[in-house]
C-alpha cells in the first residue's frame, strides 16, 4: 500500500502558522472603524474637550480636574497616530451626559482609568503587577507610579527618545538619586553626549517589574549587573578601561566570598563587598575624580565602612583590580612567583621521598624473609 501524498500540506501548514504568528504578533489595535465615523466621535468628543481651556469639574476632594485637551496635545501621541480613538480608553462614555464618576479625588481618578491601558498591553499590566511599585501600592502607597506616570494618557510618545528621557521619567519621584545619577560618570556620559552606552535607570533596575534593590538576591548580582559591560572587552577599549575587572575581582577575597552565598545561601545578608560597595551606587565616578569613593584620597574611608580596625597600610598592600606585577607590586610579585616554584618542588620531593620510604620499606621485608 502506498502513503497518501501529502507533500502539498506542509506549504499550507508553514503558510496558516505564519498567518496565525503575524496576528499575535501585531500590536493589538482597536477594531478597524471606518475612519469617518471615527473622526466623528473624537469631533463629538472634543466639541466640548477641545473648546474651552477652562473647562474642568470638582471632585468629591475638592480637587479640581481639568477637562481640557489641546490639539497639540493630542498630535504629539502615538496613539492618535494609530488611529486609536478616545471611546477605545474611555470605554464607558459615547455620549452627554457622561456615567457617574466614582473616584473621590484626583489620584483615585487617575488609578481608575489608567486600567484602559491593560486591554492592548495586557503584558506591560502584568509585569506592572509583580513590582515593588505596586507592592508599596498594595500596602496603601498610592504615589506609586502607574502607566499614565510615566507615560501620559494623551500624550504617549515612544519613552526612550532621547535616552536622557527616561532618567526624567524616573526623576519625578526619584529626585535626589537622579541628581546624584546626573554627576555620575555614567549619568553625566547619558545626559551630555547623549552616550548609548552608560547604563540608565532601567538598564539596572528593569521597566514594568521593577524588584526591591536592597534585598540579599539583588544584592549578590550586583556583579554582573556591571559586568554586562565593564566585562565586554570591545565596549571597555573605546574607553580605554580595562575589561579584567570583573574577572579579578572573582579572584578576590570579596568575590568568592560573594559567589559562595551566591550560589549558596543567595537569600542570607552577607556584607562582603560587591562593586557598589567601593564604587558608590548612583554616584561612581571616574577613580581620578577627587569625589570618587575609591580615589587614593578616599579609599581607606571607604575600606574603613567594613573594615574599621584597618590602618593606612591596609589599602597599599591591597592589589586592587590589578594583575600582580613585577612594576606595580614587585613585593607580590615575588612572594607570589616564590610560592609558585617553592611550593611545587616541596610537593614533588615530599612524594618523593614517601615514595623511596615504601621502596625502602618493601626491599627490607623481602630481605628478611630471604632464607
Ligand atoms: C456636550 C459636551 C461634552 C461632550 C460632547 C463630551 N463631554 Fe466629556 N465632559 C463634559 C463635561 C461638562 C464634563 C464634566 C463632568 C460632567 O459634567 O459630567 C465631562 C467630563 C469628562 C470626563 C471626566 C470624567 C467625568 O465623567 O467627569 C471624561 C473622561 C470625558 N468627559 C470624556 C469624554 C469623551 C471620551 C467624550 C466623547 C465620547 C466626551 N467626554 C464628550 C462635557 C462633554
Ligand atoms: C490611550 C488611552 C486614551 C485615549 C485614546 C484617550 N484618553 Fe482620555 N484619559 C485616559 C486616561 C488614562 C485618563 C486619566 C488621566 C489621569 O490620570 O488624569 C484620561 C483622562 C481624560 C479626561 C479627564 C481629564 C484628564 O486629562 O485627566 C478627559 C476629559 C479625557 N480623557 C478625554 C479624552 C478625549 C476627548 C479623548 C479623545 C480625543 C481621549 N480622552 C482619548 C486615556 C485615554
Ligand atoms: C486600543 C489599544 C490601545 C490602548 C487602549 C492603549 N494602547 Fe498604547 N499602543 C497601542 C498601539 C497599537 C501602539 C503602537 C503604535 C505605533 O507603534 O504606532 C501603542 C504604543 C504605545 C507606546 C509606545 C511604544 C513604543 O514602542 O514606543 C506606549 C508607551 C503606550 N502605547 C502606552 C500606553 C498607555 C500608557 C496606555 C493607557 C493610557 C495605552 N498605551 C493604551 C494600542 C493601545
Ligand atoms: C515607572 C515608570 C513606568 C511605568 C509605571 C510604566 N512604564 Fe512603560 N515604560 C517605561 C519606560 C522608562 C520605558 C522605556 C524602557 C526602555 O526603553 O528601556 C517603557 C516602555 C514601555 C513600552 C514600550 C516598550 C515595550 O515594552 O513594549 C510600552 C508599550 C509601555 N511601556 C507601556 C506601559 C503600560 C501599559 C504600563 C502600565 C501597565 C506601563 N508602561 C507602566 C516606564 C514605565
Ligand atoms: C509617580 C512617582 C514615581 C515614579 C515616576 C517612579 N517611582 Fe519608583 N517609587 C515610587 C514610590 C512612592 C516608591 C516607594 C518607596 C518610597 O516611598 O520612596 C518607589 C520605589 C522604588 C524602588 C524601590 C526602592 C524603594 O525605595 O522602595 C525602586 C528601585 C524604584 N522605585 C525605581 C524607579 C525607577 C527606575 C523609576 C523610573 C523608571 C521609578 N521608580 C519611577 C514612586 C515613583
Ligand atoms: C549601574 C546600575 C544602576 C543604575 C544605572 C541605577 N541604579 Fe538605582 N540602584 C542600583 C543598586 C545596585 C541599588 C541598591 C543599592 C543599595 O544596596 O542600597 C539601587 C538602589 C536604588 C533605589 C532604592 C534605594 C535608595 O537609594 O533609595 C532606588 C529608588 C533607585 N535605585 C532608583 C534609581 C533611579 C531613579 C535611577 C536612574 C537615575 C537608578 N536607580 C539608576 C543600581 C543602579
Ligand atoms: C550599560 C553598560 C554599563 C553598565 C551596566 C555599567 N557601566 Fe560603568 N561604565 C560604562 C561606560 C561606557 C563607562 C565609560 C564612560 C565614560 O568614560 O564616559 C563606564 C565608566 C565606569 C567607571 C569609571 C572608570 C574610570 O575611572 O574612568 C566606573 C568606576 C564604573 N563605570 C563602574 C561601574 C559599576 C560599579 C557598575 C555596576 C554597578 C557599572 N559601572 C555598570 C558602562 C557601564
Ligand atoms: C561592604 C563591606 C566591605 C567593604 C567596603 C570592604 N570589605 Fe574587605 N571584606 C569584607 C568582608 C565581609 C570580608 C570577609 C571577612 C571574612 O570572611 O572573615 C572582607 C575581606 C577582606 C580581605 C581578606 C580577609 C581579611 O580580613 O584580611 C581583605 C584583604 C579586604 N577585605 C580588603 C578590603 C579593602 C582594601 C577594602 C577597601 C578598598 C575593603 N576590603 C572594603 C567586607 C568589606
Ligand atoms: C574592595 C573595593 C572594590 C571593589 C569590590 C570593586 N572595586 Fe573597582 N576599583 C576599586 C579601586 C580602589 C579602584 C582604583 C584603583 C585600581 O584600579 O585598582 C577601582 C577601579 C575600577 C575601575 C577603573 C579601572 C581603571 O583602570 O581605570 C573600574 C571600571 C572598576 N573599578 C569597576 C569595578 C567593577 C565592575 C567591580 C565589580 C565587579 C568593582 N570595580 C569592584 C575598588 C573596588
Amino acid at each position: 500500500m502506498t502513503k497518501p501524498d501529502i507533500s502539498w500540506l506542509w506549504p499550507a501548514l508553514i503558510l496558516g502558522g505564519a498567518i496565525t504568528l503575524l496576528i499575535c504578533l501585531s500590536p493589538a489595535a482597536p477594531a478597524r472603524a471606518d475612519t469617518v465615523s471615527r473622526q466623528e466621535t473624537e469631533k463629538y468628543c472634543l466639541s466640548c474637550h477641545g473648546n474651552d481651556p477652562q473647562l474642568s469639574r470638582t471632585l468629591p476632594s475638592g480637587e479640581t480636574l481639568p477637562l481640557y485637551l489641546s490639539p497639540d496635545t493630542l498630535a504629539q501621541s502615538i496613539h492618535s497616530h494609530a488611529g486609536i480613538e478616545c471611546e477605545a480608553c474611555h470605554t464607558g462614555i459615547t455620549t452627554y451626559p457622561h456615567p457617574e464618576v466614582a473616584a473621590q479625588t484626583r489620584r483615585e481618578f487617575s488609578r481608575d482609568l489608567y486600567l484602559a491601558c491593560q486591554k492592548c498591553h495586557p503584558g506591560n499590566y502584568e509585569k506592572t503587577l509583580d513590582s515593588v511599585h505596586a507592592t508599596v501600592a498594595g500596602e496603601g502607597n498610592l504615589n506609586a507610579p502607574v502607566c499614565t506616570d510615566c507615560h501620559g494618557a494623551h500624550d504617549v510618545r515612544p519613552p526612550n527618545e532621547p535616552r536622557a528621557h527616561i532618567s526624567e521619567t524616573c526623576g519625578q519621584c526619584h529626585n535626589a538619586i537622579v541628581e546624584a545619577y546626573k554627576e555620575s560618570v555614567h549619568g553625566a556620559a547619558l545626559l551630555g553626549d547623549d552616550n548609548p552606552d552608560v547604563p540608565v535607570c532601567t538598564d539596572c533596575h528593569g521597566v514594568h517589574n521593577i524588584q526591591d534593590p536592597r534585598t540579599a538576591q539583588f544584592r549578590v548580582q550586583t556583579p554582573e549587573l556591571c559586568a554586562g559591560c565593564h566585562a565586554d572587552q570591545q565596549l571597555m577599549d573605546k574607553y580605554g578601561l580595562p575589561a579584567n575587572v570583573y574577572d579579578i575581582y572573582q579572584l578576590s577575597w570579596h568575590g568568592v566570598d560573594v559567589a559562595v552565598y551566591k550560589s549558596r545561601w543567595p537569600t542570607i545578608w552577607h556584607d562582603s563587598a560587591v562593586c557598589t560597595d567601593c564604587h558608590g551606587v548612583h554616584d561612581i565616578r571616574k577613580t581620578s575624580d577627587p569625589a570618587s569613593h575609591v580615589n587614593p584620597a578616599n579609599l581607606l574611608a571607604t575600606c574603613h565602612t567594613c573594615h574599621p580596625a584597618a590602618g593606612s597600610n591596609w589599602t597599599a598592600a591591597w592589589t586592587g583590580h590589578n594583575e600582580v606585577s613585577l612594576k606595580r607590586t614587585p613585593f607580590v610579585f615575588y612572594t607570589q612567583a616564590f610560592y609558585a616554584s617553592f611550593a611545587p618542588v616541596v610537593l614533588w620531593a615530599s612524594i618523593l621521598y614517601v615514595v623511596l620510604q615504601i621502596i625502602r620499606a618493601t626491599v627490607d621485608r623481602i630481605r628478611r624473609n630471604l632464607p
